[in-house]
Order: C-alpha cells, then structure tokens, then sequence
C-alpha cells in the first residue's frame, strides 16, 4: 500500500501535497472505483478536521443562517446516495501537452477519474432549511484546506443555484459506504455530479448563498477555458468560459498505448461519460484513422445518469501497426473533436478529443 492506502501502481504526480491517478488497466476492472485506486486532486495539505467539532456554516442570502454539526446533518437530514464519477478537467492533459507544452500544470494522463457511490445529505435539503433567498443565483463552498501556492486562502467554488437545488448534489460525508477518508475531504464535501471535480469542494466549511459566482481563484481564475490564441503572458483572467458540466468524453484503458500483442481478435476496453447528466449512448472505435468504426458494446445501463458506463469491443487486427481511436457519442448527440490542437488552452482543462493509442501486432 502506499499513500493512505492508496495502491502501490498509483501513478504519483505530486508527493507533497499528495496527487496522484489510477493506471488505467486497474481503472476498468470495476465499475465503482475501490477506494484505494481513486484518484486524489488537493492544491493544498490535508487538513486534519475533528469530526466531533466539525461545524458547517450555511449564510449569505438565507431566512435563517445555520450552523450544524456532522451529527445533526446525518441525524436530521435524508440520507441518500448517488452514484457518480468526479474527474478531474485536468483529466488528459498530457495529451495536450503533446501538442505544445503547458508548464507548471500537472501532467494528469486519463486516470483523474473515478466512479463512486457517494453518500450524505442532499445539498438541496440543507438550503431549504436555511430557506433560500429570491435573490439568490449562486452557492458558493469553501474548504478547510490552506492553498499555500495562492497565497494561503482557503480553495473554493460556486455553483448555479438551480444545480445546488437539483437532488443528485450531495454533502457527501460516506464514500463507496466507508466514512470519507481524509485526502477526500473528510469529514464532508460537496459532490456536483455531471460538473468537473473542481466544483466538488472537500473539508467543507461554509456554503454562503449571493447572487455571484465565488471570487475564490479556484472559481475566478482558475478552471476555466480560453481559446488556443490566449497564452499565460496574454491572458484577462476576467474573459474565458468558467468551467461547469464535464465534457462528453471516452477513453481507451486496456491495451495500453505502445502494447505489443498477438495478431487476431483483440478486446479494447474502456470508460466513457456524458458531463451534465446526460447518457452515453454509444462508443465508436475506428483502426483506420475514422475511415470506418465498429460500435462497443456497452455495460448496462442502471438507470445511473450521473456514472460513467464502461464498454468493450473486439477488433481483428492484422500483423503491423495499427492507430486505435475511440469516440463517444450522448444522448445530446454531443460527440468529441478528432485532434487536440483544435482544443488546447494554455491551462490544458477539458481535454475531450478521441483518445488514440497505437499498438504493434505480431
Ligand atoms: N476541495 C478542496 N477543498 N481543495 C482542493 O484542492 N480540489 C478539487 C476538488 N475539491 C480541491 C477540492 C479538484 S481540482 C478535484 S479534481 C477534486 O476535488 C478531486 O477530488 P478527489 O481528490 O477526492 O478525487
């Protein structure tokens, strides 16, 4: 084991605070991601929180300002649970990377995801306690964790009220079952399903209602989408698009990129999701650089429209090298773009473009 009980084949992209992502083989073999393969996305340290003193603040545009402890929210709130993948809209940027480089941001491969059951307190139901003023458009969260590179301000973000009120948004204080272990914000966090891992604030402090995004970096500056032209040394951090529901995207876990492998039948293997709540409803793979492409075959689809669904195809590949590109399509008919150069940003967020491997068959 290694960090935390993370897994020993974690591919570790920061020792101090602690990042890292799943290899991708391991990532497909289970539709709930286990707890020690799930990847881990902190700006700062780990804050070490007693749940026993543990207090959440709810204020701003509220009837009725509240102050409840972990108690109280699991004591005298619904419990409910919603299963749901977080990833990172770092999420492939080494792809982008490739293209032209992005220094001083982590160079995440497709292993910043994972799908879990999260359990807790509907958000929803917290504000409704509080009773939610007209004015209000946004819900603005707050962590415990210190963000040294930011000067020491605590990370936060915001959503749009309408997404705070829908029902899958949690209080998370249960993970895959388990009491939220400490690198995944124990002992509670906010889980946006459908919207980039940003928006999921750990060590939740405070939600304060207003009537605009948070002025939080990780809301005002960060996470958020510029055109290819827009660079660090151009760039009016007041303009680009702030970064909301995920992409539609899908990636290629097994084999892996450079495999050697008998010729013949060959199954490839992997994950695809629709951000915002939409469906996957299907997955295209080609070998031939888009001229033709056979369909996956999907996993079942449980009624789960905030999960990723996993797929599977077998292609027959002759002796040589062969190119291996997947796409996605959702119930939007949204699907992905073929290269990254058309999406590169000088952040190297949301990297969605068909995920190609190339693999030597003998
Ligand atoms: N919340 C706090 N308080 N501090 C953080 O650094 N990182 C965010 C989000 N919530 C972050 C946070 C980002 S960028 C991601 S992708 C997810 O948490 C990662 O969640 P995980 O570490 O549980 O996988």
């Amino acid at each position: 084991m290694g960090y935390s009980g993370k897994r020993h084949d974690m591919i570790v992209r920061l020792r101090q605070p602690y990042n890292a992502e799943s290899a991708l083989i391991p990532l497909r073999e289970s539709l709930v991601t286990p707890l020690d393969l799930f990847y881990v996305r902190g700006h700062g340290n780990v804050p070490g929180v007693d749940p026993l003193r543990y207090r959440l603040e709810v204020s701003g545009l509220v009837e009725q300002p509240l102050i409840i402890s972990l108690e109280e929210l699991r004591n005298n709130f619904p419990k409910a649970t919603v299963t749901a993948v977080l990833q990172c809209a770092g999420n492939r940027r080494d792809e982008l990377m490739e293209v032209t480089p992005i220094p001083e941001e982590t160079p995440w491969g497709a292993g910043a995801i994972g799908n879990a059951r999260w359990t807790g307190a509907p958000l929803r139901d917290v504000l409704l306690a509080a009773g939610v003023g007209a004015e209000t458009r946004q819900a603005a969260f707050l962590g415990l964790d210190d963000v040294e590179d930011e000067g020491g301000i605590n990370y936060g973000s915001s959503i749009p009220i309408e997404k705070a009120m829908s029902p899958e948004v949690l209080l998370a204080y249960e993970m895959n079952g388990e009491p939220l272990r400490p690198e995944h914000g124990s002992p509670l966090r906010v889980v946006t399903p459908g919207y980039i891992g940003a928006r999921s604030v750990k060590w939740l402090s405070s939600i304060t209602l207003q009537t605009e995004p948070s002025d939080n970096p990780f809301q005002a500056r960060e996470y958020k989408l510029f055109p290819p032209n827009v660079t660090a040394e151009t760039v009016d951090y007041s303009e680009g698009l702030m970064l909301g529901e995920a992409s539609t995207n899908a990636v290629i876990c097994e084999p892996s990129d450079g495999a050697s492998l008998v010729a013949g039948p060959v199954w490839v293997r992997g994950y695809a999701l629709a951000g915002g709540g939409r469906r996957v409803e299907r997955v295209d793979l080609t070998a031939d650089e888009g001229s033709s492409w056979s369909q996956a075959r999907l996993s079942e689809d449980e009624d789960q429209p905030w999960a990723w669904r996993f797929w599977e195809a077998s292609l027959d590949l002759a002796p040589g090298t062969h190119r291996i590109a997947v796409r996605t399509f959702d119930s939007a008919s949204n699907t992905q773009p073929e290269d990254a150069g058309a999406i590169w940003n000088f952040k190297g967020y949301a990297n969605n473009a068909w995920h190609k491997i190339k693999v030597n068959a003998r």
